[in-house]
C-alpha cells in the first residue's frame, strides 16, 4: 500500500504520556480514592448495578507495580461514529499489554459492537500495530453503530469471550456505548464470568464530558479541521468581500464543535443551540438575528461574512420540533401511502394543510420549498422525520435572505447578499489526529490496560488535567456508574450517562457571549491554519479553546 509522506513520519512520533506512566510498567501502582455514588438517581442505579455501583475512583501513581501476575487477553472495539485518535488507543493499549507480559494477546472484533457478536476478530501483532500508529480513522478494525444491550447479546459475548479465554473487553465509544460498557461490565459480574469491562471516551461532538472525563478523543482534530476551513473561508470571503458563507458543523446534537469554531475562528454569527432551546427562539427571531449582522455590515460597505450553523440546530426550536412531531404524527401507519399517492406537490400542500394545527403550518409554510419537501420525502426506517438531513444552512440563508427582502422594500437594507453553503463534518472525523489527540488517545488506552491489570471492571479510562502538558496529566479510572442518571427514553426509565450539552453559564459559552456583538458587526476572523504536527509546542500542542476556558486558572 502506498502510503504519504506524512503518515511515514507520523509513525515515528513518540507519543507523550502523563508523567506517571512514563517510569515503565513496574513502576506504576494504584493509590485508591474515595468510594463513588452516580451523580443522581443513586438509590435506582445501585439498585440496578448491585456489583459494580459505588467502587473507588483510582489514580495511577509512580511505585512499585503491585498488581497480579496474570496472562491477559484482551478484546477491544470501536463503537459509533469515527473519531481521531482511536488507532493510538488501540496502539497505547497494545504496548502496555505487550510491555506486561509478552504472552498477552490483544484481539480487535471487527466492525464495531457486532464483531463481539458474530466472532469476527483479528488478532494484533507489532507489524498491524505499527501501520497505523498516529494515524487517523477507525479503519483498523471498522466500527459500527449496532447497541450492545440486551441480556441475548450480553449472554453470547459471554461465550465468545470464554471461547477465546477473553479476560477483558475494552470498549472505545460515546456516552451510549459507554452506558452499554457499564451494563455489560455489572452482566459479567453477576454471572461471575471474571471478565472485565473498560471503556475509553470517544466522539468528535464533546458531549462526553463531565466533572471526572474532560473532554472526549476526536473533539480537538475534528474542530481544529473545521477551524482550519473555516479560517479559509473567511479569509476567502474577506479577499472577494461579495459572499455571506452559512456553514454547518457536525454535531449531532450538542453545540460543542460549533462553539469550538466560532472560538478559534470569529466569525460573525454562530448559533449555539443550547441558546435557541433555552431562549425558545422561533426561525423567524434567529432569522432576524442574522439579518441585523448582515444589514448592519452591509450599512459600512461589507457584504460578506460567515455564520456557523451546528447540525443540531433546528431541532432545539421549539416551534419546529413541534412541526416535526405533527408530521410525525401525520403521516403514522398507513396514512404515509395515501400521502405516497398522491401525484403532485400541490396536492401533497393540500393534504399537510388540512392535517397540520394552524401554529406549525404558519411555520411549515415559510420553510423554503425544497425543505418542506425534505420532511416528507426523507424518512427513517420508523417513518420519522431525519432531523439530521435537514440542510439548515439553506434552511437559514433562505429565511434570512426573506428578511432583507423586505427590509428593503421597507427601505431600511440597500446592501447585496449573496449566499453560499458548506457542510463540515465527515472531513473532520479521520483526520490525522493532532499531537493532543495522538498523546490523549495513546495515554487512554495505555491507562486502560493498566485498569485491566490491576482487576478494576465498569471504569472509564481517565485522563485528567488535559489543558497543562503531557507530563502533568493525571491518569487513573472512574466507575462509569459514578457518571449516571436515570432518563427517559423510549418510553422507558434508563440508567445512562448524562450527556454534556453547552452550558450558558459556562467559561467558553460566556467568552463567546462577550465578543460576539462586536464580531457580528466587525471582521474579527481569525485564520488558524491547518493543524501542525512539528514545530513550536505553542502551535502543535494547543488544546482547544474550549478545555483552555473550561480549565482556566
Ligand atoms: P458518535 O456520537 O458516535 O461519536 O458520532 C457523532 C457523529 O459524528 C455526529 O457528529 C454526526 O451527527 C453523526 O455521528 C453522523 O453519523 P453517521 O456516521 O452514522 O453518519
Amino acid at each position: 500500500m502506498e502510503i504519504s509522506a506524512l503518515q511515514k513520519a507520523r509513525y515515528e512520533y513518540a507519543p507523550k504520556l502523563p508523567g506517571m506512566l512514563r517510569n515503565g510498567i513496574a513502576d506504576i501502582c494504584v493509590k485508591e480514592g474515595e468510594a463513588t455514588a452516580s451523580v443522581a438517581d443513586q438509590d435506582k442505579i445501585k439498585a440496578l448495578f448491585p456489583n459494580t455501583y459505588g467502587e473507588k475512583e483510582i489514580t495511577f501513581e509512580k511505585g512499585q507495580n503491585t498488581s497480579a501476575p496474570k496472562k491477559q487477553v484482551v478484546g477491544v472495539i470501536l463503537s459509533g461514529g469515527q473519531a481521531p485518535g482511536g488507532h493510538n488507543v488501540i496502539c497505547g493499549l497494545y504496548d502496555a499489554l505487550k510491555a506486561t507480559n509478552k504472552e498477552n494477546v490483544l484481539y480487535g472484533f471487527k466492525g464495531g459492537p457486532s464483531g463481539l457478536i458474530n466472532d469476527d476478530y483479528v488478532e494484533f501483532d507489532d507489524e498491524f500495530i505499527n501501520a497505523y500508529r498516529n494515524t487517523g480513522g477507525f479503519d483498523i478494525i471498522g466500527s459500527g453503530r449496532t447497541k450492545l444491550e440486551t441480556e441475548e447479546q450480553f449472554a453470547i459475548v459471554s461465550e465468545v469471550c470464554k471461547k477465546h479465554g477473553v479476560t477483558a473487553v475494552v470498549i472505545i465509544g460515546g456516552d451510549d456505548s459507554n452506558t452499554n460498557a457499564a451494563v455489560l461490565a455489572e452482566y459479567f459480574a453477576a454471572h461471575n464470568t471474571g471478565v472485565q469491562v473498560i471503556g475509553c471516551p470517544k466522539t468528535i461532538d464533546g458531549d462526553l464530558k463531565n466533572e471526572d472525563i474532560e473532554c472526549s478523543f476526536g473533539f480537538d482534530t475534528a474542530t481544529k479541521t473545521y477551524s482550519e476551513i473555516i479560517g479559509n473561508i473567511e479569509r476567502d470571503a474577506n479577499s472577494a468581500k461579495k459572499y455571506w458563507h452559512f456553514v454547518k458543523v457536525m454535531g449531532r446534537s450538542a453545540s460543542h464543535v460549533a462553539l469550538e469554531c466560532a472560538l478559534q475562528t470569529q466569525p460573525n454569527i454562530c448559533l449555539i443551540s443550547e441558546e435557541v432551546a433555552e431562549k425558545k427562539m422561533s426561525l423567524s427571531q434567529i432569522a432576524d438575528y442574522i439579518a441585523d449582522s448582515v444589514a448592519n455590515r452591509a450599512a459600512k460597505g461589507m457584504n460578506f461574512g460567515v455564520a456557523i450553523i451546528p447540525e443540531g440546530v433546528v431541532e432545539f426550536v421549539p416551534e419546529f420540533s413541534v412541526l416535526i412531531q405533527e408530521i410525525n404524527e401525520l403521516l403514522a401507519g398507513s396514512k404515509a401511502d395515501e400521502f405516497n399517492a398522491l401525484a403532485t406537490w400541490a396536492d401533497k400542500y393540500a393534504f399537510i394543510e388540512k392535517g397540520l394545527t394552524k401554529e406549525s403550518m404558519e411555520v411549515f409554510a415559510i420553510l423554503p420549498q425544497a425543505i418542506q419537501q425534505q420532511l416528507f420525502m426523507e424518512r427513517d426506517p420508523h417513518g420519522n422525520v431525519q432531523v439530521s438531513l435537514i440542510e439548515s444552512e439553506k434552511l437559514f440563508s433562505s429565511l434570512v435572505a426573506a428578511k432583507l427582502a423586505e427590509r428593503k422594500a421597507a427601505g431600511t437594507y440597500n446592501g447585496k447578499f449573496s449566499a453560499l453553503h458548506h457542510f463540515l463534518g465527515y472531513e473532520g472525523r479521520c483526520a490525522f489526529p493532532s499531537n493532543f489527540d495522538s498523546d490523549y488517545c495513546y495515554s487512554l488506552g495505555y491507562n486502560a490496560f493498566m485498569l485491566i491489570q490491576y482487576g478494576y471492571n465498569g471504569y472509564l479510562s481517565k485522563v485528567s488535567n488535559l489543558s497543562k502538558p503531557a507530563n502533568e496529566w493525571v491518569a487513573g479510572g472512574m466507575p462509569i456508574t459514578k457518571m449516571m442518571n436515570i432518563e427517559r427514553r423510549h418510553g422507558e426509565d434508563k440508567p445512562v450517562i448524562k450527556k454534556a450539552l453547552v452550558e450558558l453559564d459556562g467559561a467558553p459559552f460566556k467568552f463567546f457571549e462577550a465578543h460576539r456583538a462586536q464580531w457580528a458587526e466587525e471582521t474579527c476572523f481569525v485564520y488558524p491554519g491547518a493543524i501542525q504536527y512539528y514545530g513550536p509546542t505553542e502551535v502543535c500542542d494547543a488544546t482547544t479553546k474550549t478545555l483552555a476556558l473550561e480549565h482556566a486558572k
